[in-house]
Protein backbone atom coordinates (compact mmCIF):
# COMPACT_ATOMS: atom_id res chain seq x y z
CA UNK A 1 0.00 0.00 0.00
CA UNK A 2 1.05 3.84 -0.85
CA UNK A 3 0.02 6.23 2.09
CA UNK A 4 0.91 9.86 1.18
CA UNK A 5 1.07 12.12 4.36
CA UNK A 6 -0.54 15.75 4.14
CA UNK A 7 1.98 17.95 6.43
CA UNK A 8 5.52 18.83 7.59
CA UNK A 9 5.06 18.57 11.41
CA UNK A 10 6.27 16.33 14.50
CA UNK A 11 2.89 14.73 14.10
CA UNK A 12 3.29 14.00 10.02
CA UNK A 13 6.96 12.73 11.05
CA UNK A 14 5.17 10.36 13.57
CA UNK A 15 2.45 9.39 11.13
CA UNK A 16 4.89 8.65 8.81
CA UNK A 17 7.40 6.49 10.72
CA UNK A 18 4.39 4.57 12.23
CA UNK A 19 2.78 3.85 8.58
CA UNK A 20 6.19 3.17 6.83
CA UNK A 21 5.83 0.17 9.16
CA UNK A 22 3.33 -1.85 6.60
CA UNK A 23 3.10 1.04 3.50
CA UNK A 24 4.88 3.05 1.02
CA UNK A 25 4.60 6.34 2.30
CA UNK A 26 5.16 10.06 0.69
CA UNK A 27 5.02 13.41 3.06
CA UNK A 28 4.02 16.22 1.25
CA UNK A 29 5.73 19.01 2.24
CA UNK A 30 7.19 17.08 4.66
CA UNK A 31 10.71 18.38 5.70
CA UNK A 32 14.51 17.91 5.73
CA UNK A 33 13.89 15.52 8.57
CA UNK A 34 11.24 13.28 7.03
CA UNK A 35 12.42 10.06 5.09
CA UNK A 36 10.29 10.10 1.84
CA UNK A 37 9.21 14.02 1.38
CA UNK A 38 8.11 15.35 -1.77
CA UNK A 39 7.52 19.28 -2.94
CA UNK A 40 4.35 16.91 -5.01
CA UNK A 41 1.00 18.49 -4.19
CA UNK A 42 -0.85 16.02 -2.30
CA UNK A 43 -3.54 16.05 -5.26
CA UNK A 44 -0.58 14.92 -7.82
CA UNK A 45 0.16 12.33 -5.80
CA UNK A 46 -0.76 8.79 -6.49
CA UNK A 47 -1.69 7.12 -3.59
CA UNK A 48 -3.63 4.52 -1.98
CA UNK A 49 -4.62 6.41 1.10
CA UNK A 50 -4.28 10.41 2.04
CA UNK A 51 -3.42 10.59 5.75
CA UNK A 52 -4.20 15.10 6.41
CA UNK A 53 -2.14 15.79 9.45
CA UNK A 54 -2.98 19.37 10.05
CA UNK A 55 -6.53 21.39 10.47
CA UNK A 56 -5.69 24.42 8.18
CA UNK A 57 -6.16 21.78 4.67
CA UNK A 58 -8.96 20.18 5.88
CA UNK A 59 -10.77 23.59 6.93
CA UNK A 60 -9.76 24.57 3.31
CA UNK A 61 -11.50 20.77 1.78
CA UNK A 62 -8.32 19.19 0.85
CA UNK A 63 -10.29 15.76 1.99
CA UNK A 64 -12.95 16.93 -0.40
CA UNK A 65 -10.91 17.98 -3.63
CA UNK A 66 -9.23 14.08 -2.98
CA UNK A 67 -12.22 12.36 -2.64
CA UNK A 68 -14.16 14.31 -5.60
CA UNK A 69 -11.28 12.05 -7.87
CA UNK A 70 -12.06 9.10 -6.42
CA UNK A 71 -9.23 8.78 -3.66
CA UNK A 72 -9.64 6.97 -0.06
CA UNK A 73 -8.97 9.89 2.50
CA UNK A 74 -8.58 9.83 6.13
CA UNK A 75 -9.92 13.14 7.53
CA UNK A 76 -13.61 15.30 7.82
CA UNK A 77 -14.77 17.39 4.68
CA UNK A 78 -15.64 20.95 4.77
CA UNK A 79 -18.56 19.70 6.48
CA UNK A 80 -16.93 17.73 9.55
CA UNK A 81 -13.96 20.00 10.12
CA UNK A 82 -16.24 23.06 11.26
CA UNK A 83 -16.21 21.22 15.01
CA UNK A 84 -12.50 23.09 14.81
CA UNK A 85 -13.25 25.62 12.03
CA UNK A 86 -16.55 27.42 14.18
CA UNK A 87 -16.64 27.57 17.79
CA UNK A 88 -20.13 28.67 17.82
CA UNK A 89 -21.26 25.73 14.99
CA UNK A 90 -19.83 23.03 17.29
CA UNK A 91 -21.71 24.38 20.36
CA UNK A 92 -24.57 24.19 18.68
CA UNK A 93 -24.27 21.07 17.48
CA UNK A 94 -23.18 19.52 21.06
CA UNK A 95 -25.73 20.97 22.56
CA UNK A 96 -28.46 19.50 20.35
CA UNK A 97 -26.72 16.27 21.00
CA UNK A 98 -27.48 16.11 24.56
CA UNK A 99 -23.77 16.61 25.69
CA UNK A 100 -22.94 18.31 28.85
CA UNK A 101 -20.90 21.60 27.77
CA UNK A 102 -19.89 25.21 29.57
CA UNK A 103 -23.36 27.26 29.33
CA UNK A 104 -22.41 29.99 26.07
CA UNK A 105 -23.64 32.34 23.75
CA UNK A 106 -22.60 33.47 20.46
CA UNK A 107 -22.75 37.42 18.75
CA UNK A 108 -21.15 38.59 15.48
CA UNK A 109 -19.72 41.95 14.75
CA UNK A 110 -22.84 44.23 15.39
CA UNK A 111 -23.31 42.27 18.58
CA UNK A 112 -20.69 44.20 20.98
CA UNK A 113 -23.20 45.20 23.41
CA UNK A 114 -25.36 41.99 23.26
CA UNK A 115 -22.00 40.24 23.94
CA UNK A 116 -20.74 42.44 27.12
CA UNK A 117 -24.49 42.48 28.58
CA UNK A 118 -24.28 38.58 28.45
CA UNK A 119 -20.85 38.67 30.10
CA UNK A 120 -22.51 40.75 33.30
CA UNK A 121 -24.76 37.96 33.64
CA UNK A 122 -21.81 35.33 34.26
CA UNK A 123 -19.61 34.54 37.43
CA UNK A 124 -16.14 34.84 36.81
CA UNK A 125 -13.60 33.30 34.57
CA UNK A 126 -15.00 34.78 31.67
CA UNK A 127 -14.21 32.51 28.67
CA UNK A 128 -14.12 34.80 25.15
CA UNK A 129 -13.50 32.52 22.27
CA UNK A 130 -12.86 33.70 18.80
CA UNK A 131 -15.35 31.80 16.55
CA UNK A 132 -12.17 30.49 13.76
CA UNK A 133 -9.12 29.31 14.00
CA UNK A 134 -6.69 31.20 15.84
CA UNK A 135 -3.73 29.18 16.16
CA UNK A 136 -4.60 27.79 19.43
CA UNK A 137 -4.14 31.30 21.01
CA UNK A 138 -8.29 32.87 20.35
CA UNK A 139 -9.25 31.76 23.79
CA UNK A 140 -9.46 34.58 26.93
CA UNK A 141 -9.82 33.13 30.23
CA UNK A 142 -10.27 35.55 32.85
CA UNK A 143 -11.30 36.35 36.05
CA UNK A 144 -11.46 40.43 35.20
CA UNK A 145 -14.85 41.76 33.85
CA UNK A 146 -13.65 44.42 32.17
CA UNK A 147 -10.79 42.83 30.32
CA UNK A 148 -13.25 39.87 28.80
CA UNK A 149 -15.59 42.90 27.55
CA UNK A 150 -12.43 44.55 26.18
CA UNK A 151 -11.09 41.54 24.52
CA UNK A 152 -14.79 40.37 23.00
CA UNK A 153 -14.79 44.09 21.54
CA UNK A 154 -11.19 43.99 19.97
CA UNK A 155 -12.17 40.25 18.72
CA UNK A 156 -15.78 41.47 17.23
CA UNK A 157 -13.94 44.51 15.30
CA UNK A 158 -11.37 42.39 13.54
CA UNK A 159 -8.43 44.41 15.83
CA UNK A 160 -6.88 41.16 16.99
CA UNK A 161 -7.96 38.18 15.25
CA UNK A 162 -9.16 39.46 12.11
CA UNK A 163 -12.25 37.85 10.63
CA UNK A 164 -11.62 34.78 12.75
CA UNK A 165 -12.90 36.94 15.64
CA UNK A 166 -15.78 38.92 14.00
CA UNK A 167 -17.69 35.91 15.38
CA UNK A 168 -17.37 35.09 18.89
CA UNK A 169 -18.19 32.41 22.00
CA UNK A 170 -18.83 33.69 25.29
CA UNK A 171 -18.77 30.60 27.63
CA UNK A 172 -19.65 30.12 31.60
CA UNK A 173 -15.54 29.60 32.94
CA UNK A 174 -14.97 25.45 34.37
CA UNK A 175 -12.98 24.66 36.81
CA UNK A 176 -11.41 21.56 36.88
CA UNK A 177 -8.27 19.05 35.28
CA UNK A 178 -8.42 18.86 31.49
CA UNK A 179 -8.06 15.54 29.66
CA UNK A 180 -8.58 14.21 26.14
CA UNK A 181 -9.21 11.47 24.13
CA UNK A 182 -8.84 10.24 20.63
CA UNK A 183 -11.78 8.12 18.60
CA UNK A 184 -11.39 6.90 15.02
CA UNK A 185 -14.70 7.40 13.13
CA UNK A 186 -15.68 6.00 9.59
CA UNK A 187 -18.82 7.89 9.49
CA UNK A 188 -21.15 5.87 11.23
CA UNK A 189 -19.42 4.91 14.18
CA UNK A 190 -16.56 6.76 16.67
CA UNK A 191 -14.25 3.89 18.39
CA UNK A 192 -11.80 5.05 21.28
CA UNK A 193 -8.24 4.51 20.44
CA UNK A 194 -7.38 3.15 23.95
CA UNK A 195 -4.92 5.20 25.65
CA UNK A 196 -4.68 9.00 26.99
CA UNK A 197 -2.22 11.28 26.64
CA UNK A 198 -1.45 14.83 28.73
CA UNK A 199 0.40 17.91 27.05
CA UNK A 200 1.75 20.56 28.72
CA UNK A 201 0.98 23.59 27.43
CA UNK A 202 2.89 26.41 29.70
CA UNK A 203 6.54 27.19 28.03
CA UNK A 204 8.19 26.73 31.76
CA UNK A 205 8.35 24.42 33.98
CA UNK A 206 5.92 24.07 36.64
CA UNK A 207 3.40 25.62 34.26
CA UNK A 208 4.63 28.92 34.19
CA UNK A 209 5.14 31.11 31.09
CA UNK A 210 2.89 31.63 28.09
CA UNK A 211 0.86 29.15 26.28
CA UNK A 212 2.54 27.54 23.53
CA UNK A 213 1.11 24.57 21.08
CA UNK A 214 2.46 22.22 23.76
CA UNK A 215 5.90 21.75 24.76
CA UNK A 216 5.74 17.99 25.69
CA UNK A 217 3.29 15.09 26.24
CA UNK A 218 3.16 11.62 28.32
CA UNK A 219 0.70 9.02 27.68
CA UNK A 220 -0.95 6.52 29.35
CA UNK A 221 -2.20 8.71 32.18
CA UNK A 222 -1.49 6.87 35.40
CA UNK A 223 -4.93 8.25 37.20
CA UNK A 224 -6.86 7.84 33.75
CA UNK A 225 -8.47 4.19 33.39
CA UNK A 226 -10.31 2.82 29.84
CA UNK A 227 -13.66 3.11 31.27
CA UNK A 228 -13.31 6.65 32.10
CA UNK A 229 -12.15 7.08 28.83
CA UNK A 230 -15.32 4.95 27.44
CA UNK A 231 -17.88 6.89 29.51
CA UNK A 232 -16.90 10.17 28.18
CA UNK A 233 -17.65 8.28 25.00
CA UNK A 234 -20.91 7.57 25.95
CA UNK A 235 -21.37 11.42 27.41
CA UNK A 236 -19.74 13.11 24.62
CA UNK A 237 -18.37 11.02 21.46
CA UNK A 238 -21.30 8.94 20.49
CA UNK A 239 -23.66 11.95 20.35
CA UNK A 240 -21.78 13.53 18.62
CA UNK A 241 -21.36 11.16 15.80
CA UNK A 242 -25.71 10.28 15.81
CA UNK A 243 -25.69 13.85 15.77
CA UNK A 244 -23.02 14.67 12.38
CA UNK A 245 -24.81 11.87 10.95
CA UNK A 246 -28.55 12.95 11.31
CA UNK A 247 -26.87 16.51 9.55
CA UNK A 248 -26.10 14.07 6.63
CA UNK A 249 -21.77 14.76 7.43
CA UNK A 250 -20.01 11.60 6.87
CA UNK A 251 -17.13 12.02 9.28
CA UNK A 252 -14.02 9.85 8.78
CA UNK A 253 -10.92 10.65 10.30
CA UNK A 254 -10.13 11.22 14.16
CA UNK A 255 -12.10 13.50 16.47
CA UNK A 256 -9.87 14.84 19.34
CA UNK A 257 -12.13 15.52 22.37
CA UNK A 258 -11.07 17.76 25.12
CA UNK A 259 -13.18 17.94 28.35
CA UNK A 260 -12.56 19.66 31.85
CA UNK A 261 -13.52 16.99 34.53
CA UNK A 262 -15.78 19.67 36.70
CA UNK A 263 -17.46 18.94 40.30
CA UNK A 264 -20.57 19.00 38.03
CA UNK A 265 -18.80 15.88 36.34
CA UNK A 266 -17.51 16.27 33.07
CA UNK A 267 -17.91 19.09 30.28
CA UNK A 268 -16.67 18.75 26.68
CA UNK A 269 -14.70 21.91 26.24
CA UNK A 270 -13.85 21.31 22.26
CA UNK A 271 -13.28 19.33 19.24
CA UNK A 272 -10.40 18.76 17.10
CA UNK A 273 -10.43 17.53 13.98
CA UNK A 274 -7.14 16.25 13.39
CA UNK A 275 -4.42 14.48 15.79
CA UNK A 276 -3.14 16.61 18.51
CA UNK A 277 0.74 17.73 18.13
CA UNK A 278 2.38 16.23 20.33
CA UNK A 279 -0.27 14.08 21.61
CA UNK A 280 0.25 12.28 18.25
CA UNK A 281 3.85 11.39 18.60
CA UNK A 282 3.23 9.40 22.18
CA UNK A 283 0.21 8.05 20.81
CA UNK A 284 0.59 6.62 17.43
CA UNK A 285 4.25 4.37 17.33
CA UNK A 286 2.19 2.12 20.19
CA UNK A 287 -0.62 1.45 18.11
CA UNK A 288 -0.77 -2.07 17.20
CA UNK A 289 -0.79 -3.69 14.13
CA UNK A 290 -0.95 -2.07 10.28
CA UNK A 291 -1.77 1.39 11.67
CA UNK A 292 -2.22 2.17 7.66
CA UNK A 293 -4.89 -1.16 7.13
CA UNK A 294 -6.76 0.96 9.92
CA UNK A 295 -6.66 4.16 8.60
CA UNK A 296 -7.81 2.92 5.47
CA UNK A 297 -10.75 1.16 6.74
CA UNK A 298 -11.71 4.34 8.62
CA UNK A 299 -11.33 6.05 4.70
CA UNK A 300 -13.49 3.45 3.43
CA UNK A 301 -16.15 3.97 5.91
CA UNK A 302 -15.90 0.55 7.25
CA UNK A 303 -13.60 0.43 10.32
CA UNK A 304 -13.59 -3.10 11.34
CA UNK A 305 -10.86 -3.56 13.46
CA UNK A 306 -10.37 -2.60 17.41
CA UNK A 307 -7.42 -0.28 17.40
CA UNK A 308 -4.96 -1.97 20.15
CA UNK A 309 -1.77 0.12 21.94
CA UNK A 310 1.17 -1.37 23.91
CA UNK A 311 1.01 -0.91 27.29
CA UNK A 312 4.72 0.66 27.58
CA UNK A 313 4.71 4.55 28.23
CA UNK A 314 6.12 7.20 25.64
CA UNK A 315 7.26 10.47 26.73
CA UNK A 316 7.96 13.36 24.37
CA UNK A 317 10.11 16.61 25.10
CA UNK A 318 9.91 19.22 22.93
CA UNK A 319 12.87 21.03 21.76
CA UNK A 320 12.10 24.99 20.80
CA UNK A 321 13.86 27.51 19.24
CA UNK A 322 15.23 30.71 21.12
CA UNK A 323 12.09 33.48 20.75
CA UNK A 324 9.36 30.44 20.45
CA UNK A 325 6.52 31.08 20.98
CA UNK A 326 6.49 34.81 20.03
CA UNK A 327 9.40 35.35 17.56
CA UNK A 328 11.65 32.26 17.70
CA UNK A 329 14.68 32.13 15.54
CA UNK A 330 15.35 30.34 12.85
CA UNK A 331 18.70 29.01 11.06
CA UNK A 332 20.90 27.42 13.84
CA UNK A 333 22.91 23.99 13.01
CA UNK A 334 21.60 21.29 15.30
CA UNK A 335 24.13 19.26 17.25
CA UNK A 336 23.81 16.05 18.71
CA UNK A 337 20.79 14.22 16.94
CA UNK A 338 22.93 11.21 16.30
CA UNK A 339 24.17 10.55 19.31
CA UNK A 340 20.96 10.98 20.81
CA UNK A 341 19.19 8.53 18.29
CA UNK A 342 21.58 6.00 19.48
CA UNK A 343 20.00 5.33 22.65
CA UNK A 344 18.34 2.63 23.36
CA UNK A 345 14.14 3.83 23.71
CA UNK A 346 14.69 6.98 21.94
CA UNK A 347 12.71 7.96 18.65
CA UNK A 348 13.04 11.79 17.13
CA UNK A 349 10.65 13.32 15.23
CA UNK A 350 11.61 16.29 13.15
CA UNK A 351 8.79 19.17 13.95
CA UNK A 352 10.71 22.23 12.05
CA UNK A 353 13.62 21.68 10.44
CA UNK A 354 15.64 22.34 7.54
CA UNK A 355 19.05 21.38 6.22
CA UNK A 356 21.40 24.01 5.30
CA UNK A 357 23.78 24.24 2.06
CA UNK A 358 26.45 21.77 3.57
CA UNK A 359 23.34 19.12 4.52
CA UNK A 360 23.28 19.83 8.11
CA UNK A 361 19.93 19.92 9.95
CA UNK A 362 19.03 23.64 11.31
CA UNK A 363 16.26 24.92 12.72
CA UNK A 364 13.03 25.93 10.88
CA UNK A 365 10.31 26.73 12.86
CA UNK A 366 9.28 27.34 16.48
CA UNK A 367 8.92 23.57 17.67
CA UNK A 368 12.52 22.63 16.06
CA UNK A 369 11.97 18.40 17.48
CA UNK A 370 10.13 15.95 19.61
CA UNK A 371 12.38 13.87 21.80
CA UNK A 372 10.55 10.64 22.58
CA UNK A 373 11.28 7.72 25.31
CA UNK A 374 9.66 4.81 25.43
CA UNK A 375 9.75 2.48 28.32
CA UNK A 376 7.46 -0.07 30.19
CA UNK A 377 6.88 2.51 32.96
CA UNK A 378 6.59 6.86 32.77
CA UNK A 379 9.47 7.11 34.95
CA UNK A 380 12.14 4.29 32.61
CA UNK A 381 10.25 6.44 30.07
CA UNK A 382 10.89 10.16 31.27
CA UNK A 383 14.58 9.52 31.81
CA UNK A 384 15.32 7.68 28.35
CA UNK A 385 13.72 11.07 26.49
CA UNK A 386 16.16 13.43 28.98
CA UNK A 387 19.24 11.51 28.54
CA UNK A 388 18.71 12.12 24.22
CA UNK A 389 17.50 15.59 25.47
CA UNK A 390 21.09 15.99 26.64
CA UNK A 391 22.84 15.32 23.76
CA UNK A 392 21.19 17.49 21.83
CA UNK A 393 21.85 21.25 21.41
CA UNK A 394 22.00 24.56 19.51
CA UNK A 395 22.21 28.00 20.35
CA UNK A 396 19.12 29.21 22.51
CA UNK A 397 17.36 25.78 22.71
CA UNK A 398 14.67 25.92 24.56
CA UNK A 399 13.27 23.01 26.50
CA UNK A 400 10.80 21.89 30.21
CA UNK A 401 12.66 19.40 32.20
CA UNK A 402 9.30 18.02 33.87
CA UNK A 403 7.21 16.57 31.25
CA UNK A 404 5.64 13.36 32.54
CA UNK A 405 7.28 14.30 36.06
CA UNK A 406 4.83 17.12 37.44
CA UNK A 407 2.20 14.34 36.50
CA UNK A 408 -2.04 15.34 36.56
CA UNK A 409 -3.39 13.02 39.40
CA UNK A 410 -6.31 14.75 40.38
CA UNK A 411 -9.02 13.89 37.93
CA UNK A 412 -12.45 14.65 39.42
CA UNK A 413 -14.26 11.61 38.76
CA UNK A 414 -18.10 13.07 39.87
CA UNK A 415 -20.32 11.56 36.81
CA UNK A 416 -18.20 9.25 35.45
CA UNK A 417 -18.94 5.84 37.19
P1 LIG B 1 -10.51 25.39 23.54
O1 LIG B 1 -9.67 25.70 22.33
O2 LIG B 1 -11.95 25.72 23.36
O3 LIG B 1 -10.30 24.05 24.12
O4 LIG B 1 -9.90 26.32 24.67
C1 LIG B 1 -8.51 26.33 24.95
C2 LIG B 1 -8.28 26.24 26.45
O5 LIG B 1 -9.00 27.28 27.11
C3 LIG B 1 -8.79 24.94 27.07
O6 LIG B 1 -7.84 23.91 26.95
C4 LIG B 1 -9.02 25.38 28.50
O7 LIG B 1 -7.81 25.40 29.23
C5 LIG B 1 -9.51 26.80 28.35
N1 LIG B 1 -10.98 26.83 28.32
C6 LIG B 1 -11.77 26.68 27.24
N2 LIG B 1 -13.08 26.76 27.56
C7 LIG B 1 -13.13 26.96 28.89
C8 LIG B 1 -14.17 27.11 29.83
N3 LIG B 1 -15.46 27.12 29.47
N4 LIG B 1 -13.83 27.30 31.14
C9 LIG B 1 -12.53 27.34 31.52
N5 LIG B 1 -11.49 27.18 30.69
C10 LIG B 1 -11.76 27.01 29.38
N1 LIG C 1 -1.41 19.69 21.61
C1 LIG C 1 -2.66 20.28 21.44
C2 LIG C 1 -3.16 20.36 20.06
O1 LIG C 1 -2.62 19.75 19.16
O2 LIG C 1 -4.17 21.03 19.84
Amino acid sequence: MKVCVVGSGGREHAFAATLSIGAEVVVTPGSAGIDGSTEKPATAVDADLYVIGPEVPLVNGLADELRASGRHVFGPGIDGALLEASKAWMKDLVQAAGVPTARYASFDENQAEEATEFLSTLCPPYVVKTDGLAAGKGVLVTDNLEEAEDDARNKLSGVSFGDAGRRIVIEEGLTGAELSLFALCDGQKAVLIPTSAQDHKRLHDHDHGPNTGGMGCYSPMPSLGLPDLEELMDIAVHPTVQELKKRDIDYRGVLFAGFMMTKDGPKLLEYNVRFGDPEAQVILPRVEGNLSETLLEVAKGNLTSQPTVSADAMVTVVLAAEGYPTSPRTGDVIHGLDEAKAIEGVTVFCAGVDSNTQGELITNGGRVLNICGRAPTLDAARQIAYRAVDAISWPGMQHRTDIGASIETDINREGIK
